[in-house]
């Protein structure tokens, strides 16, 4: 099937159901996602939106958390525009009547989580933040925007000129080949590359694997934030327990009560997300338990519904008054380079959302900064495209350079457990190149020919391809910054703060 539309969006997270919702106010819009559109990392999100509401805060303090917890490796720019275009972004939804959790007196309910100097933390229906987001969204979604589930992309169109003209996809009825003015991706991130995560099972890199290997530039991929508290039973990681409960008082012991962050850092549990995860990580690499202490907080259902329900399904009764937990991926810094208005290197490509690296997460993501950037980014960039409209004249494609290549793949969780045991919290150049030498070179994917797959092989050629660039970035990356802890260069250098290793065809520079 051939489509010819103005606009591709790849995704149905935050960051594409924000730009649709401004799009289509204008353009005609296919929106393709592989799974159904509730299935994303942002409807899983429990923590909620950070944005400056409150009257004893300000932009300025935002920022410089945020820059804080990043270790100072950001697109400095693009963080201020986060935060200031942010907190009108989201004043503008609630406006359009997105329902936020109040106090009694009606006044917005702002919480606590870790690395923030100030409780700016917007939720809706307690922990389910990103679900009633989503849902009020999709409720939003016009006629003009056509969804279509279960469809996956597997290669994106250039034109003669280098500009991105479309994108193949296939689903269970066969291939289809959607001709756009603009492709969009918002695939979100790449957590379940690894055994333990946060993420949902599709968020696999798939963008960032079409963008590289349509030739667009990928940077910052060694920075993988792994969140210290998911619940974990029997050796598998069951879904998230909010930073927010940390905020309510909850707080990290082993299994006799002691308390693990005590005199690990300043804001002791509630410090930044790659220091917390790094002593659970720690601990438990001694072979002792790790735990989330509730007792102290009232009233622990009805403020956490849904981790509630997560740990009954998983036989975890929230009156024992700890829940047992372990550290596992949760969302990746890097991804493609784009800039405010979500501009990769690839003409007519956009990336937004958490497959997009615009430099505002630096080496390690603010909490409840991942939501407000697909607000605000998914926003900016559907605005600017409001604005330039869709003319797209050349879809002369060149020939095609299919090779008849032979990928080895390793299975789906042979590749999760190497990424955890060897790419995760901790890294060495021992493990990395071991693993290196698992993944597929550039020049073996290059030009590989997809359309004779099935999605599983497509998805597992693209979980590899995520794979190689994080593993080759952490390589090169020598000092500890943030999420990327190298237990041979254990520092953070001065010399690569403003350093980032950026691939691009193959190539890798810094
Ligand atoms: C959490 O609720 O702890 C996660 C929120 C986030 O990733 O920002």
């Amino acid at each position: 099937m051939k489509i010819e539309t103005d606009i591709v969006i790849i995704g149905s997270g935050i960051a594409a159901l924000q730009a649709a919702r401004v799009l289509s106010k204008r353009f005609s819009i296919h929106l393709i996602t592989k799974s159904n559109i509730r299935n994303s990392s942002s409807y899983r999100a429990q923590g909620g939106i950070a944005a400056v509401i409150s009257q004893e805060d300000h932009t300025s303090l935002h920022i410089q958390d945020t820059l804080h917890a990043g270790e100072y490796h950001h697109v400095e720019a693009h963080v201020e525009q986060l935060v200031k275009v942010g907190k009108d972004a989201v004043q503008q939804l609630i406006n359009q009547d997105f329902p936020v959790d109040r106090t009694v007196q009606g006044d917005i309910s702002l919480g606590l989580e870790g690395a923030h100097s100030k409780p700016r933390i917007l939720h809706s229906g307690g922990d389910a933040t990103g679900k009633v987001l989503i849902e009020h969204l999709i409720k939003e979604l016009p006629q003009n925007v056509e969804v279509h589930e279960h469809e996956i992309a597997y290669e994106l169109l250039l034109n003669t000129s280098g500009e991105c003209i479309g994108v193949k996809t296939k689903n269970d009825s066969g291939d289809s080949i959607y001709y756009a003015s603009y492709v969009i991706l918002a695939t979100g991130g790449a957590g379940s590359v690894y055994a333990c995560t946060s993420n949902c099972p599709d968020s696999v890199g798939d963008g960032i694997a079409l963008a590289y290997l349509a030739g667009a530039q990928i940077t910052d991929m060694e920075f993988v934030q792994f969140h210290p508290s998911l619940l974990y039973i029997n050796g598998t990681a069951k879904g998230l327990v909010s930073e927010a409960v940390r905020g309510a008082g909850g707080y990290f012991v082993d299994e006799n009560g002691n308390r693990l962050m005590e005199g690990k850092h300043p804001l002791g549990d509630l410090a930044p997300r790659h220091v917390t995860a790094y002593e659970m990580y720690k601990e438990r690499a001694k072979g002792n338990e790790v735990y989330l202490d509730i007792s102290g907080i009232a009233d622990f259902e009805r403020k956490f519904p849904t981790i509630t329900q997560i740990c009954q399904e998983n036989g975890v009764s929230i009156s024992q008054e700890r829940i047992p937990i372990a550290p596992g991926s949760h969302f990746l810094m890097g991804g493609v380079v784009a800039d405010r208005y979500g501009r990769t290197s690839i003409p007519r490509l956009l990336a937004v959302g958490e497959v997009a690296c615009t430099g505002v997460h630096g080496a390690n993501r603010l909490a409840s900064n991942s939501l407000l950037e697909g607000i605000t980014f998914g926003k900016l960039m559907a605005e600017k495209l409001l604005l330039n409209g869709t003319k797209q004249w050349n879809f002369q494609e060149p020939p095609s350079l299919a090779s008849d290549e032979r990928l080895t793949l390793l299975a789906k969780e042979t590749l999760q457990n190497e990424m955890l045991d060897k790419a995760g919290v901790i890294r060495s150049i021992k493990d990395l190149i071991k693993l290196q030498k698992l993944l597929p070179t550039y020049n073996q994917v290059e030009f590989f020919d997809f359309s004779g797959c099935t999605k599983q092989q497509i998805e597992l050629a693209f979980m590899h391809i995520t794979a190689s660039l994080i593993v080759n970035a952490a390589l090169l990356r020598k000092e500890s910054r943030g999420a990327h802890i190298r237990t041979d260069f254990p520092s953070k250098c001065q010399d690569w703060q403003n350093k980032w290793v950026v691939f691009e065809k193959g190539k890798m520079n810094v």
